[in-house]
């Protein structure tokens, strides 16, 4: 019998938490999940199931269904492994934490998209530092269904194999793009704008925040803008970008992005909260309740 998978989560330190990397592929200890582990997913899901209908984009809403993600057990991941390999090619697999920077750009660039096997504690409903079961499956997952969306997701992985060649000024490009993208993103549809990011939909407070509250900004998607701009990983985004499509998306990621690096390079990054006068504004922040420092 082979060793049951870890479960790595980040170090508490007198800095705050810090992130432990792991690399291992696991298999999903189905049968170990307790009582309590299906009542957290169970919980969250059906907090998310009430809030995202008037929220989230069609996209994720529709292959929700789709998936046929259990609501009140936590999926295996091989059941819904049947569903995505048949419409897209992708494919989950099970680790045990946060990985390197690397290791999960070869996962995406080869279409798997890695699961945190665990569960978050029921005392960490609302708030915990890193990826968990429940974000990276309900959050991530559906849009995997979603045939333009996978392609991205797939040249990001690429994407990120050629920036960690290049150098670290890259990796912060690329990566923020991934994050006001895959993981804060929303689009435009005909009744006005939608959730599409993992990082949002898996957060019922965010979910609310993003579209409802005054405080932050929400600016058209461009691709040099982002790259350059800083965030929040402590605190709910100041700038959310809104893409039209995901076509839009993935044509903007089609280029060669080596001389957009050297581009970059020679500018200054923004402030997580700024507006410029370049910007495609849909709402202008009222900065209500943000901190003056933190932006990474
Ligand atoms: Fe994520």
């Amino acid at each position: 019998m082979s060793t049951p998978p870890k479960r790595v989560e980040h170090a508490l330190t007198d800095k705050g938490y810090v992130p432990v990397y792991t690399t291992a592929v696991v298999e999903q200890p189905w049968a170990s999940y307790s009582e309590t582990d299906h009542a957290t997913w169970a919980t969250l899901f059906a907090r998310q199931q009430e809030i995202l209908p008037q929220r989230a984009s069609r996209a994720f809403l529709d292959n929700l269904t789709r998936m046929q993600m259990r609501p009140d057990v936590i999926p295996k991941f091989d059941d819904l492994n049947i569903a995505l390999r048949q419409t897209t090619g992708w494919e989950l697999v099970g680790v045990e934490g946060l990985l390197p920077e690397l290791t999960f750009f070869d996962h995406l660039a080869n279409r798997r998209f890695p699961v945190t096997w665990w569960i978050r504690k029921p005392e960490q409903l609302d708030y915990l530092s890193e990826p968990d079961l429940f974000h990276d499956l309900f959050g991530h997952v559906p849009l995997l269904m979603e045939p333009v969306f996978a392609d991205y997701m797939q040249a990001y992985g690429k994407g990120g194999v050629k920036a960690h060649a290049i150098g670290a000024d890259a990796l912060t490009h690329l990566t923020r793009l991934y994050w006001y993208t895959v993981e804060f993103g929303l689009i435009r549809e005909p009744d006005g704008l939608r959730i599409y990011g993992s990082g949002i939909v898996s957060s019922k407070g965010e979910s609310i925040h993003c579209l409802e509250s005054p405080a932050p900004n929400r600016i058209g998607f461009d691709l040099r803008r982002i790259m350059r701009t800083r965030y929040r990983i402590d605190t709910f985004q100041k700038t959310y970008f809104v893409i039209d499509s995901f076509d839009q998306l993935m044509d903007a990621t089609r280029p060669d992005f080596a001389p957009i690096y050297a581009e970059l390079a020679a500018q200054d990054s923004i402030p997580a909260g700024d507006v410029l006068s370049s910007d495609h504004v849909f709402h202008s922040g009222s900065g209500e309740g943000w901190l003056n420092d933190g932006d990474v």
